[in-house]
């Protein structure tokens, strides 16, 4: 029983896929069935209804393109590889984006090169740290007299003061060759006295060391350390005497070395015996 119902359903639904089928053929034309109800009053679209349907309609199209086809024309054979003339092609875009990408990255290169070389290259200027020639020896005491025994050398970041001829003796078991050279200037040379030339900075804690007019020592305003007029301590915390540079003089012209400086005398050296010639500009210690 249940077989055969099964079977009844099976037709039906055949039946069913057939009518559906036909309907969309028909729907495929283009014209709906509320469209195809509305056609049939005019006789001049009834004939629509039972025209081709749209698969037969594709087949003719399709048919009537076979046979319109054009007729194929061989192309033309290929023409053989010729590379391009360099000459008549000038300069690529590539190449001319290449050249220029090693172009600058060279000249960056090089302008990095040549401001490392600057920097390094030995500068052959005066100033501090070269040898600076100071002048003639007559002059250069004549000016220290004019200043009350203190010339100031601002390039040089030095002091230079003048060292008596009686000192000398004492000085040559005192100090090394290089310190007296310019202090036996003038024994050795004929002048009215030899020549030192002293480091502005205290060998304390590095203040600048002024003149002191009064006492004609040097007097450090920062914790008073005080100097003789040739840098030999005299006073305060300072380990030492002023630090001084290496002189030369030849031909009568001073030329001192900031470039070598030699430290100051120890604690006790007093070669010319000098003693405050007036009030001191700071007490000693003054500066704390
Ligand atoms: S820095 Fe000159 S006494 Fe201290």
């Amino acid at each position: 029983m249940s077989i055969i119902a099964i079977i009844i359903l099976a037709v039906l639904a055949v039946a069913v896929l057939v009518g559906a089928s036909k309907r969309r053929d028909r729907s495929a034309a283009g014209l709906s069935k509320e469209a195809r109800r509305n056609d049939k009053p005019n006789p001049a679209l009834v004939d629509a209804d039972t025209g081709p349907t749209g698969r037969e309609v594709e087949a003719a199209a399709a048919a009537a393109r076979n046979e319109a086809d054009a007729p194929i024309v061989p192309s033309a054979p290929d023409e053989p590889f010729m590379a391009p003339d360099p000459v008549a092609l000038g300069v690529t875009r590539r190449q001319f984006f290449n050249r220029s990408l090693v172009g600058m990255m060279g000249f960056g290169l090089s302008g990095f090169g040549a401001a490392c070389i600057a920097f390094l290259w030995p500068q052959g200027v005066s100033g501090f740290g070269s040898k600076i020639k100071v002048g003639n020896m007559v002059e250069i005491l004549a000016e220290i007299k004019v200043n009350n025994g203190f010339l100031y050398k601002p390039e040089g970041r030095m002091w230079i003061t003048a060292y008596p001829n009686g000192a000398v003796e004492k000085a040559r078991n005192t100090y090394s060759a290089v310190e007296l050279t310019g202090m036996t200037a003038g024994v050795d040379q004929g002048f009215d006295a030899g020549v030192i030339a002293l480091y502005q900075k205290c060998p304390h804690l590095g203040c600048r060391v002024p003149n002191c007019v009064s006492s004609q020592w040097f007097e450090c305003p920062c914790h008073g350390s005080q100097y003789n007029q040739v840098g030999e301590k005299r006073g305060g915390p300072a380990p030492r005497g002023m630090d001084r540079f290496a002189v030369s003089v030849d031909g009568g012209v001073l030329t001192v070395d900031t470039g070598t400086i030699v430290q100051g005398p120890p604690i006790g050296t007093n070669t010319t015996g000098q003693e405050a010639e007036g009030p001191n500009c700071i007490s000693e210690a003054g500066g704390h």
